[in-house]
């Protein structure tokens, strides 16, 4: 990401946090971990919840009693996180182009809800290079991303300034995947499951990929 980008989208998600800081008894959980119960159900270590937001997913897993680590570029999105969920003992305010505050092996189980879409190709792969680097091997990365079959895909959207990604009015990026992107750009990981589907969190339906990818065992 350009500089500009990243500053872009530091001040779009701070202005979307500081306005829509909800409270915690308007947070929303949809059930989309609930097919994965039994990955997040095996682990004994927190569940690390990056680009956390208002904590739609964190709630989820407080709920199922698993300790989380909240993770987002925003640092009001991390205070809002602090006020609503004090169960949550452990957040770090750092942007995912930068190298991740863990050390290797750190996470047997990482969520990235609706936030690997904002970056060119090279930038989404150094990141889940990031996410390899702190998952101990046979770990599991869970994640939903835009699909190119979404409403706002395309036309009116802004400049393509990438296959599949688009410049937008406020100078944030934004990609959309298909099938194939998804296979390309998670290879280094063992895909074990992808599927297209719609979410009906937001107040109008989203098209998406929700996928669960495993780092490698070590046969070393
Ligand atoms: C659409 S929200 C998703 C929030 C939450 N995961 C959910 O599903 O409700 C995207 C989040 O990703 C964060 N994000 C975007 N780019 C980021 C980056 N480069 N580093 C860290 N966080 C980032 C934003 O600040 C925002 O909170």
């Amino acid at each position: 990401m350009e500089q500009d980008h990243r500053a872009a989208s530091l001040q779009y998600w701070e202005e979307t946090h500081r306005t829509q800081g909800y409270a915690r008894d308007r947070i929303r959980v949809d059930d989309w971990l609930d097919r994965f119960a039994d990955v997040i159900g095996q682990t004994d270590k927190p569940v690390l919840d990056l680009g956390c937001g208002g904590g739609n997913d964190t709630l989820y897993l407080i709920e199922k009693g698993k300790p989380v680590i909240a993770c987002d570029q925003s640092e009001t999105a991390i205070a809002n996180i602090q006020k609503n969920f004090p169960e949550v003992r452990e957040t770090h305010c750092f942007n995912m182009l930068d190298p991740f505050p863990f050390a290797d092996g750190s996470f047997e189980v990482v969520i990235a809800d609706l936030c690997l879409h904002y970056f060119l190709e090279k930038e989404t792969m150094q990141i889940l290079r990031e996410i390899q680097r702190i998952l101990l091997p046979g770990g599991h990365l869970i994640f939903r991303v835009n699909s190119v079959n979404d409403i706002h895909h395309g036309a009116g959207k802004g400049t393509e300034v990438e296959h599949h990604v688009y410049e937008t009015d406020a100078g944030t990026l934004k990609r959309f995947f298909d099938e194939a992107d998804i296979r390309r750009i998670f290879s280094e990981f063992q895909i074990e499951y992808v599927h297209e589907e719609i979410m009906t969190r937001y107040q109008f339906e989203k098209r998406l990929f929700r996928g669960c990818v495993r780092k490698a065992e070590d046969h070393g």
